[in-house]
């Protein structure tokens, strides 16, 4: 069962089932996808990702939304909620966070999936408040981030806590919104 969470103009918010396991799989081994992330991930790495998401809807009742396409019914990436489990100043905290396949770029579709948690987060689940980070030059992200409305708070800039000190891809933004 899909259980569906949101519906936007193009797209459904929705739980993970398995049959998105395999292109999940492949966008995480596109290094176009993956080039602010450590490291691309292999089918099993990626496939425990899923458990830790569908985990996290059972736990919390949100969590990272399946984006599918209501025209195509394809599997776009993820959009949605995640609380902050990281060694970090400002957690406990819920993030919010995407992920699309690299076809399904510049068309607008994170930005409209965001808006759409972004306001679930704030109104419906009572979230006080909603933080978003992402690598420094991560330009695509933080366009998204800014569009929605986040404000940078550049005192929560912090280092990611699993990479050694001085890795490219270490220095991370933050930006909050409150409800
Ligand atoms: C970040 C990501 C989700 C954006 O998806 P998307 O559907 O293309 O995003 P949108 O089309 O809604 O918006 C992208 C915005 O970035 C802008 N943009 C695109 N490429 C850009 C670039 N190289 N530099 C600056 N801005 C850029 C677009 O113009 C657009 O803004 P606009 O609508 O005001 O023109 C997608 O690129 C992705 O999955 N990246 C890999 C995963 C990732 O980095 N996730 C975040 C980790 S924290």
């Amino acid at each position: 069962m899909k259980k569906v969470h949101l519906e936007t103009d193009r797209l459904i918010l929705r739980e993970w089932i398995d049959e998105d396991r395999k292109p999940f799989a492949q966008m995480n081994a596109d290094p176009m996808v993956m080039e602010y992330m450590p490291r691309r991930l292999d089918e099993g790495a990626s496939d425990k990702l899923v458990d830790r998401f569908s985990q996290h809807f059972k736990k919390h009742g949100y969590g990272l939304y399946v984006a599918e396409s209501k025209d195509t019914k394809e599997f776009m990436g993820f959009v949605g909620l995640s609380n902050v489990e990281l060694e970090v100043p400002f957690a406990p905290a819920v993030e919010i966070a995407w992920r699309l396949s690299y076809e399904f770029w510049g068309q607008g579709y994170a930005s409209e999936a965001a808006k759409s948690v972004l306001k679930h987060g704030l109104g419906k689940l009572k979230i006080p408040e909603i933080v978003a980070f992402t690598v420094y030059d991560n330009t695509r992200s933080i366009a998204v981030i800014e569009k929605l409305g986040l404000e940078r708070d550049p005192k929560g800039d912090f280092d990611y806590p699993r990479l050694p000190k001085g890795h490219p891809l270490a220095k991370h933004v933050l930006f909050r919104i409150a409800a």
